[in-house]
């Protein structure tokens, strides 16, 4: 074998970084939930004056600030001693009008990678795993991570990029929101548009329960129900509109669902379907994002959808293309890209 000196360099450079990369996943989660990135953004500080600020262990703390600034995730100044956040990580860490949740994301991967030796067992059976069987962070840093990206884009981009149901929904519509998960993209819905009534849908029994926490916690519980429904099965006719936010691909039986949302749907109702961003060949995904979706994709979306029944297994980077034949195949005859984001396609389907 002969070995290039540079690229093998290289490479173990990238595991270096990666191997970082999958401790900085924990040392996120910590930073977020004890509220240190919040006191950091408050101005510079020592590691004894942040430990004293949240009522955490100073050594732990040192430890933690070393890591987070060899990371890039935190600042340090040699001179002063104190770590602070510059306004982009500020930014990032702490603002919910940032439209990635960083600790979300995080806690979505922890929760995935508690997966890993089922779904090892899976590779050599082939066996499913459904999303209710994960780790509980995987429902919650997913509903946080989402949610981010939603509120960002959701009313102020992707309904209006839809021929006519921003006007619907205003005036007052049926809206169904299928594979809603915690219900984040609901009453965010909810919220914008008080005439109109959302039905939430899920299989998982434990994310429709909580999202009936949430919705009564945003106050739109009068105009927001949730319950228990298969996408085939989906209750209820004479929608206006109907909403898949990054869970088509998950299903089993995608066609079964685009069925049962065309018989759902008024004759002039519309089907937004929200999707990862992907393009249609492998190779036009070998990218940062295509990576990311990719290894979720095996831990999470392949398995859920190789769970149930027929088990088509679009996985998470399925692409426009086979987005368009699964909705077409259940007899749409409009089907158009309606716009798109680094992380997301929205698709608008129409009887
Ligand atoms: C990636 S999560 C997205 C959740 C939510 N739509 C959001 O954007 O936050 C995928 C969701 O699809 C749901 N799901 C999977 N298969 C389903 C099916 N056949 N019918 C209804 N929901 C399904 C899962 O329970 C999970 O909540």
């Amino acid at each position: 074998m002969a070995l290039d000196m540079n690229k093998l360099h290289d490479f173990l450079m990238k595991f270096v970084g990666d191997l970082g990369a999958t401790g900085t996943a924990g040392m996120v989660v910590i930073g977020d939930k004890l509220g240190l990135y919040k006191a950091l953004a408050a101005g510079p500080t020592t590691s004894a004056d942040l430990a004293k600020k949240t009522s955490t262990d100073e050594r732990y703390v040192r430890e933690w600030l070393a890591s987070q600034a060899a990371a890039g995730y935190i600042t340090y100044d040699a001179n002063s001693n104190k770590f602070s956040l510059n306004d982009e990580q500020a930014f990032a860490l702490t603002s919910d009008a940032c439209p990635a949740n960083i600790a979300g994301a995080f806690e979505l991967a922890l929760g995935s990678l508690a997966a890993v030796p089922r779904i090892t067992d899976a590779f050599r059976t082939g066996a499913g795993m459904g999303w209710h069987e994960h780790d509980e962070r995987v429902f919650h840093g997913c509903e946080k991570f989402f949610r981010a990206g939603y509120a960002a884009n959701l009313v102020s981009n992707w309904i209006p990029a839809l021929d006519g149901v921003k006007q619907k929904l205003e005036a007052g519509a049926r809206v169904a929101d299928a594979g809603c998960g915690h219900g984040a993209s609901t009453i965010l819905m909810a919220q914008a548009y008080p005439k109109s009534k959302f039905f939430g849908f899920d299989y998982h029994d434990g994310s429709i329960a909580a999202a009936r926490e949430s919705a009564k916690r945003a106050g739109v519980a009068d105009r927001v129900t949730f319950e228990v429904s298969r996408g085939k099965e989906m209750p209820g006719g004479d929608y206006d509109f109907i909403a898949m936010f990054d869970c088509l691909h998950d299903m089993g039986d995608p066609a079964g669902a685009a069925g049962r949302v065309r018989k759902a749907l008024k004759p002039d109702g519309t089907w937004m379907i929200v999707e990862p961003f992907a393009n249609d060949e492998l190779k036009d995904n070998l990218n940062p994002v295509g990576r990311v979706y990719y290894s979720f994709s095996t831990l999470l979306c392949t398995p859920c959808s190789r769970s149930q029944e027929v088990g088509l297994c679009l996985g998470a980077q399925a692409g426009e293309k086979r987005i368009r034949d699964v909705v077409t195949s259940a007899g749409f005859s409009h089907f158009r890209r309606a716009t798109e984001t680094p992380f997301n396609l929205i698709y608008e389907a129409r009887p």
